[in-house]
């Protein structure tokens, strides 16, 4: 898979930055959004939706995944991730991240800061050392 021109990897910032919008975060206020392009180049977007049982919200970056497989698409190239901080890159949960690594560990996340200055790091580098999909067949006792 070829990398993302600079132009396409803005593309994906400014998405989910415009996903960030409808976050649902009202115990936190912290809002997120993201954008995931599948390797067919289509994007999937989603933002934070919690809940007043607290336990129960949702990620940004789970939501967009959950979309796209739903949708038949479970093929990931990058996904970006935008938040309101505007000094730190919004970096993703644990959860995420092994949700991320159920699709595969080789796939940019663009981690980026509220003015649209991003890091890139690969689901491997974010989850390294980890379990996946094919440790569930290897040899047993
Ligand atoms: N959150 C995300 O949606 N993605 C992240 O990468 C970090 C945290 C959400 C979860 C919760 O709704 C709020 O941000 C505060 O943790």
């Amino acid at each position: 898979m070829d990398a993302m021109q600079p132009q396409e990897v803005k593309e994906l910032i400014d998405k989910a930055q415009k996903a960030k919008e409808q976050a649902y975060c009202p115990y936190s206020k912290f809002r997120v959004g993201a954008a995931l392009r599948t390797v067919d180049g289509l994007v999937y977007t989603g933002c934070n939706v919690e809940n007043a049982c607290y336990n129960l919200g949702v990620c940004a970056e789970r939501n967009a995944m959950a979309k796209a497989v739903s949708e038949g698409h479970s093929r990931f190239q990058a996904i970006a991730i935008a938040s309101d901080m505007s000094d730190q890159f919004i970096s993703p949960c644990g959860g995420c991240r092994q949700f991320m690594r159920e699709f595969g560990v080789k796939w940019d996340v663009y981690m980026s800061r509220a003015d649209g200055t991003y890091q890139k790091m690969t689901v491997e580098e974010l989850l390294p050392v980890s379990f996946g999909p094919d440790d569930l067949s290897q040899e047993k006792v």
